[in-house]
């Protein structure tokens, strides 16, 4: 393969500069034109690709976001956006393509593999909710950021004896909200994968009050919703004072951690190596500190299991 292109799609995540500086570097030390292809898919069916050599990537491993851009792209979902894109990779003689997102990029990886545009996926996304791989590019910083701010959160409602209930990212996992919730000591842990009552909320809270606590953390999943509601009910049935925060788009922000820039420039390098041996139609992660690749239609299949013996810990000892 002698040009290949990487691009960033969905939502941004640190660690993505990290992975497109792994890529470039990789390609070129093994002798490959590399470009990038900014704002996602977009940028394959407008024909936004620039030249990357060595130095277009320096000094960006640490820095959040992503240089290229990204996007989520609805024309990628039909066979016109799809045959444009081809287009473009001919035109610009791109034979394969390094696609760093989540499931959704991925599918569209599949699809222009399918055309014979080889694509290999990276998981970027700071929700750790793809399955084959045991961990995504963004979700230590992601969770690092919400850890700090459920950190100062927990200084005010000491202040007030209040009860603050934090609602972290994670579309519908909830696998932020678990670590988050054990690395601040939340008093409950709200999330889809666990089942629930509020009465189970309102009891925790209660016996805290029996037991001489006087300021509580509910962690609560995004995909659960509603942490406005949450906190007004708390208030009303155990009549401690409460206040909802959404940390929302800033869990997406900032420089990423070690272990998102050792994972990205990781999964960066095996994705090039990957296409260097003409294959394609595969994604890259972890499973126990091993990078591994699956066939993309494979790890779309596959399931991960939430961490129910982790949750278990938290429920014993946070109370
Ligand atoms: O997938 C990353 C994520 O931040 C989710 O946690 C969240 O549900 C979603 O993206 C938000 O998307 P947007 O940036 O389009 O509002």
């Amino acid at each position: 393969m002698k040009k290949i292109g990487v691009l960033t799609s969905g939502g941004d995540a640190p660690g993505m500069n990290a992975a497109i500086r792994a890529v470039t570097r990789a390609g070129i030390a093994k002798g490959m034109e590399v470009v990038g292809i900014r704002r996602g898919y977009n940028g394959l069916i407008n024909g936004d690709i620039i030249p990357l050599d060595i130095r277009s990537v320096s000094d960006i491993i640490q820095r959040g976001g992503t240089v290229l851009y990204t996007a989520r792209c609805a024309e990628f979902r039909y066979e016109e956006g799809l045959q444009k894109a081809k287009q473009t990779c001919l035109e610009n003689g791109i034979e394969g393509i390094v696609v760093v997102g989540g499931d959704g990029s991925f599918r569209g990886a599949a699809d222009l593999s399918a055309r014979g545009i080889l694509c290999v996926g990276i998981p970027g996304t700071i929700d750790n909710d793809i399955s084959m791989s045991e961990y995504t590019i963004g979700y230590d910083t992601a969770m690092n950021t919400a850890m700090q701010l459920v950190d100062k959160l927990r200084d005010t409602a000491h202040s007030h004896d209040r009860c603050s209930v934090v609602e972290v990212m994670g579309r519908n996992a909830g696998y932020i909200a678990l670590n988050t919730g054990v690395a601040c000591g939340a008093t409950y842990i709200i999330t889809k994968e666990e089942p629930f009552t509020m009465n189970d909320v309102y009891n925790k809270i209660i016996n805290g009050l029996k037991n001489g606590k006087h300021h509580f953390i509910i962690v609560v999943a995004e995909g659960i919703g509603n942490s406005e509601q949450i906190a007004k009910d708390i208030e009303r049935e155990t009549g401690v004072e409460s206040r909802a925060t959404i940390l929302g788009h800033v869990q997406r922000g900032g420089s990423p951690t070690v272990r998102d820039r050792v994972a990205a420039s990781q999964m960066g390098y095996h994705a090039v190596e990957l296409l260097s041996r003409n294959t394609g139609n595969r994604v890259v992660g972890l499973q126990g500190n091993q990078i591994v690749d699956y066939d993309i239609q494979e790890a779309l299949n596959m399931h991960k299991e939430f961490d129910h013996e982790l949750y278990r810990v938290a429920s014993e000892i946070n109370f």
